[in-house]
């Protein structure tokens, strides 16, 4: 078991049982009420049978269109229900929408309490789950309402990878290789010889992975500087995201992030600040992690009002987060129109060309 301090939260990437029952009984809560969703519900609560109470369970039905107040007030709810207090503590058992949303309402609930997460997802054992941010969706715009608070701990056993689906690996290794191009070579190294399949040493990758969230995020908590970085991918991304949410074949956040990766990789090669030796290594892995699929990107036009409304826009203008070499990223770049349209129409000539696995 390794632990990773941080003021975001410590984060221990280790087996369950060599901690867990410890962490939690070190937080003396008065009560503990478990948020899973229905696949969480039956593929990993089971593995912590022996260390938490199933009676004190609430189950959201999976995926991001729950990440809402309503999904909210059924966990305030359940903690009214079980008469949680200011000692009572909030368990969040699933991926980064669990996460996120459990958080959230805990830093809600009688002006906030405590809470813990257990990610299940690659996604949320990478990234989501790290940093303290907590948040709802909120009239179809991601993230529109949240706090940043820390949880007491989270708690990484890649155990439960056994039972996620492939589609939502490739989804939490893209912001595995979004770390690697805006921070880590090291990182980078490793990514770029992995298969991403049952062979993969996740413990391996988890472990160099956790301390490049934590210190962007330990040393700009509340993102006015360099944690912006960590929004590579995330404007153009967010956008497309937000644009197929209510549509019948919405995108995930991992496939969003993996086409808007793309295509800010493509601007940041236009502006001239990355060089095209580098954008061709990215773009090569990144093409790894796209499904062969029939998304037909949408124009500028369909998805400008998505990145109006991005909150890392600052005084009428969108900052997107670009690298300038694998290892390194800048922030707060404004980008013309003209590039975003360009790129959106080239990530669509890449995604043609992605074989059948
Ligand atoms: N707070 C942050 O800093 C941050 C960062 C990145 C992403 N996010 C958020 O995270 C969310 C995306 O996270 P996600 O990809 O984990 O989505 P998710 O939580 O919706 O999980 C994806 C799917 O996998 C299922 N699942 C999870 N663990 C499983 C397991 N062990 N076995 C079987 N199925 C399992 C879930 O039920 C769901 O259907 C988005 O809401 C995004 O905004 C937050």
């Amino acid at each position: 078991m390794k632990i990773f301090p941080s003021s975001t939260g410590d984060v221990c990437v280790g087996r369950l049982h060599e901690g867990l029952p410890a962490a939690l009984a070190q937080l003396h809560a008065s009560s503990v009420l478990v948020v899973a969703d229905d696949n969480t519900a039956v593929h990993c609560l089971p593995l912590l049978g022996p260390w938490i109470d199933q009676t004190k369970v609430v189950i959201i039905p999976h995926g991001e269109t729950h990440k809402t107040l309503e999904g909210c007030q059924r966990i305030w709810s359940a903690l009214v229900d079980i008469g949680a207090d200011r000692a009572s503590v909030v368990l969040n058992v699933g991926g980064g929408m669990i996460c996120d949303l459990g958080g959230f309402a805990a830093a809600c609930y009688q002006r906030g309490i405590r809470f813990a997460h257990i990610p299940t997802s690659l996604l949320a054992m990478a990234d989501a789950a790290m940093g303290g941010k907590t948040g709802v969706n909120y009239e179809g715009f991601k993230n529109y309402l949240g706090r940043f608070e820390a949880p007491a701990f989270i708690w990484v056993d890649p155990v439960f990878l056994q039972t996620l689906p492939q589609r939502e690996i490739l989804d939490g290794m893209a912001e595995i290789v979004k770390h690697a191009i805006i921070r880590s070579q090291t990182l980078w190294d490793l990514v770029s010889i992995t298969d991403f399949n049952e062979n993969t040493d996740w413990t391996g990758i988890l472990e160099e992975n956790t301390p490049v969230k934590l210190d962007i995020a330990g040393a700009d908590p509340l993102e006015k500087g360099i944690r912006k970085t960590l929004n590579f991918g995330h404007t153009i991304g967010h956008a497309l995201e937000s644009h197929y949410l209510h549509t019948p074949d919405p995108l995930s956040h991992g496939q969003a992030i993996t086409l808007g990766m793309l295509a800010e990789s493509r601007i940041a090669l236009l502006m001239g600040l990355l060089g095209n030796e580098d954008f061709q290594c990215i773009i090569a892995l990144i093409k790894r992690l796209l499904s062969p699929s029939e998304v037909t990107l949408p124009s500028l036009g369909e998805i400008k009002p998505w990145l109006q409304g991005d909150k890392k826009k600052s005084g009428g203008r969108v900052g997107f987060s670009l690298p300038d070499r694998i290892g390194s990223c800048t922030w707060d770049v404004g980008v013309d129109d003209r590039l975003v349209a360009e790129s959106l129409i080239w990530v669509e000539t890449q995604v043609s060309t992605v074989p059948q696995r």
